[in-house]
């Protein structure tokens, strides 16, 4: 993550260049650089991580309860920023294969969802609580590499056509995240825009309750709008 002291000492210094404005215009600009393929991929291996943070640390109930939560937190909000701003885009750019591709994607998600949902509600202590997670990893890294290997490549040769297009909408994507549900909300459907709505109006609460809840670098919660 970008901040302040990614700046070079010298640089920050030096007052022609450093300002809260340079800081943060450097950053919007940075951070706009990306596709949409690399900022999916990107959220894509770090729900892998913190997966094998949890699979990997048996025994160690809080910091398995930490990455757990983060495992939630990111996969949640990828999830329905997928369903509000890849989706449609598969559908209108893609034509009648990206319809195809979008519901088989939806269909996906609702699984995972449901299977993440009992993840979430389960204490690190659970004899099942890996096994849970464990589970879910098998439907979910086979729609990762779906939409890794098929989906996002298509997708991306069609939004060459159009300038600045892919980059707009890695914005949107990363915009989206920061106010969509920290939680899995599996009633909430798969379709845009009513159903994914009725599970917006969940984010607040899932937010108020992330204060309250573990994660790994000692925050009391990751800030949405800065990812
Ligand atoms: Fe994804």
């Amino acid at each position: 993550m970008f901040s302040v002291r990614t700046v070079p000492l010298r640089l920050r210094q030096c007052s022609k260049y450093y300002s809260p404005f340079f800081t943060r215009r450097t950053i919007r600009q940075a951070l706009a650089m990306s596709t949409i393929s690399e900022a999916i991929i990107k959220d894509h291996r770090e729900i892998e991580q913190y997966y094998n943070e949890v699979i990997n640390n048996a025994g160690d109930h809080d910091y398995q309860t930490r990455y757990g939560n983060q495992f939630i937190w990111e996969l949640a909000r990828h999830s329905v920023g997928e369903e509000l701003v890849v989706y449609p885009a598969m559908e209108k750019y893609l034509g009648e294969k990206g319809k195809d591709m979008a519901e088989s994607d939806r269909k996906d998600h609702a699984v995972v969802k449901e299977m993440l949902k009992t993840f979430q509600n389960m204490k690190s202590s659970d004899p099942d609580y890996v096994n849970q997670l464990q589970k879910l990893w098998g439907p979910l890294s086979e729609h990762i590499k779906e939409e890794e290997e098929r989906d996002l490549p298509a997708l991306e040769q069609q939004l060459q056509a159009v300038e600045g297009e892919s980059t707009s909408m890695a914005t949107s994507f990363g915009r989206t995240k920061a106010f969509v549900p920290s939680r899995s909300h599996p009633s909430a459907g798969e379709h845009p825009p009513f159903e994914t709505a009725m599970g917006l109006l969940a984010a607040p609460i899932d937010h108020l309750a992330d204060l309250f809840r573990k994660f790994p670098d000692q925050k009391v919660s990751p800030n949405p709008s800065t990812k």
